[in-house]
């Protein structure tokens, strides 16, 4: 068996600690599957009198971890998080330095993956980041190295699993988004700031590292539409249930005549289907893999074990030499986006909060006409004459450009009580 593959790890929080853990007690099995053994010499975190999932305390420590790049060490592994900062740094000098790169750091990749893919490339080495996009499924090695002989067509995924288990709980009691969100952080499955998650921020860098992997592009949230799912009501959520579609929060990425449509949206899946069926934390990407046809994975997308689980991954494809370009293709060629992505052809779930009074129904539909937008389907339920009412409607495939324009008026009526909700339908 070769010399141990020497490891550096910044970081001891879920996921070091789960590394950690792997590593320090891993049995000859691992080693076999690599060729070499793991070792893991070198760590660094804040805290070094806090408690550990593994016991380092005879590993070399470092209370800076940027100083990890200059140890003795073949493998840097960045678990600290955050798009700057010390990530950055560490991630910076580990491959200025020669060292290889294993990091789960979404953030730091959507921001400057092109250019520390670059840096590898300078340094001969591997930057990996199994970890960094849907967690412990291994949709990034697929999209890397094993869906590219007839390209991909489209990406579309369930990447965060906070949305998915708050969106799951609000359909399964009917409880609205901020009386499931304070549980899901009671429960942990939630941060303190949720804003990245529930704003679709998080969904946002996972899929910019997917595009990129698929596309050829450079990583980059700038053509990137995103928006979140705290105005989601569970009357929405009701009625997307009577049409036989669910809510999901959607990462989605796809090849259009006008370019590449790149979003994070609230979406209506059909329910039965891959994407429809995916509940609660889990994370699930559908890849359209062109003449190869569709490919759908589904796992946990974070956690100790799902995360540490694909940081390994990594570092056994480095024990054994792997070192391909970061993106799968030089970090010259990859191509820039900017400005917003194309106008979304689809139908539409529209919902109207208006008042109970003569002639509000006809002036909706009348908006929507001019507009060009044609409806399949309405409904209003219950009359309440003066008060507060919804009428939903599903629209034929319309451009969103169309449906927006049409609720920016509808929206300035006096019957209309509350900004018009407009959720796009997916197939599946
Ligand atoms: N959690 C998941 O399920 C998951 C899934 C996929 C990807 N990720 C990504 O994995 C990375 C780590 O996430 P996590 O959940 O493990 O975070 P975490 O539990 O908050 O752990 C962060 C670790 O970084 C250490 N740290 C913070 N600042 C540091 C500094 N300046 N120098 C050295 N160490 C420092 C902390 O030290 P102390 O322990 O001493 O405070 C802690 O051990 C992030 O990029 C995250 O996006 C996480």
């Amino acid at each position: 068996m070769s010399k141990p593959l020497r490891i550096a790890m910044a970081g001891l929080g879920t996921v070091g600690g789960g590394v950690a853990g792997l590593l320090l007690n891993a049995d000859g099995e691992l080693a076999e599957r690599a060729s070499r053994r793991l070792e893991l010499v070198a760590v660094s975190a804040r805290d070094r009198a806090k408690a550990r999932a593994a016991d380092v305390s005879r590993l070399e420590w470092h209370d800076d971890a940027v100083t990890l790049a200059a140890c003795d060490a073949d493998v840097v592994v960045e678990l600290i998080g955050g798009a700057e900062g010390p990530a950055r740094a560490l991630v910076e000098a580990a491959l200025k330095s020669g060292k290889h790169v294993v990091t789960a750091n979404k953030a730091l990749l959507a921001h400057h993956g092109a250019a520390l893919a670059a840096l590898a490339e300078e340094s001969g080495v591997a930057l990996k980041f199994e970890a960094a996009a849907a967690g412990g499924i291994p949709i990034v090695k697929a999209l890397r190295e094993s869906l590219i002989a007839y390209g991909i067509d489209a990406v579309r995924g369930i990447l965060n699993g906070t949305c998915n288990y708050i969106l799951t709980q609000m359909e399964a009691t009917g409880r609205s988004f901020a009386a499931v969100l304070a549980e899901a952080q009671k429960l942990g499955f939630a941060e303190a700031d949720p804003a990245l998650d529930i704003g679709g921020g998080d969904t946002a860098h996972k899929l910019a590292l997917l595009s990129s992997l698929a596309f050829g592009i450079v990583p980059s949230l700038d053509a990137i539409k995103t928006e979140g799912i705290a105005h989601i009501t569970p009357e929405d959520i009701a009625f997307a249930r009577e049409f036989g579609y669910r809510i999901k929060l959607l990462g989605m990425a796809r090849r259009t005549p006008s370019g590449l449509d790149q979003r994070v949206q609230p979406a209506m899946v059909r329910a039965g289907t891959p994407l429809g069926d995916v509940e609660g934390v889990f994370n699930a990407v559908l890849a359209d893999a062109g003449a190869a046809g569709p490919f759908f994975f589904e796992g946990r997308g974070a956690g100790e074990a799902p995360t540490a689980s694909a940081v390994v991954s990594d570092l056994v494809d480095i024990a054994r030499g792997a070192v391909g370009a970061a993106f799968g293709r030089p970090a010259a060629r990859l191509k820039t986006l900017s400005g917003a992505p194309p106008a979304r052809v689809s139908p539409y779930y529209l919902r109207f909060n208006v008042l109970d009074v003569p002639g509000v129904l006809a002036e909706i539909a009348g908006r929507l006409a001019e507009a060009a937008v044609s409806i399949e389907s309405m409904i209003q339920r219950g009359r309440s004459p003066g008060e507060p009412v919804s009428i939903v409607m599903i629209t034929h495939e319309c451009s969103e450009s169309d449906v927006a324009r049409a609720l920016k008026v509808i929206a300035g009526s006096d019957k209309v009580l509350a900004e018009p909700c407009m959720i796009p339908m997916e197939a599946g």
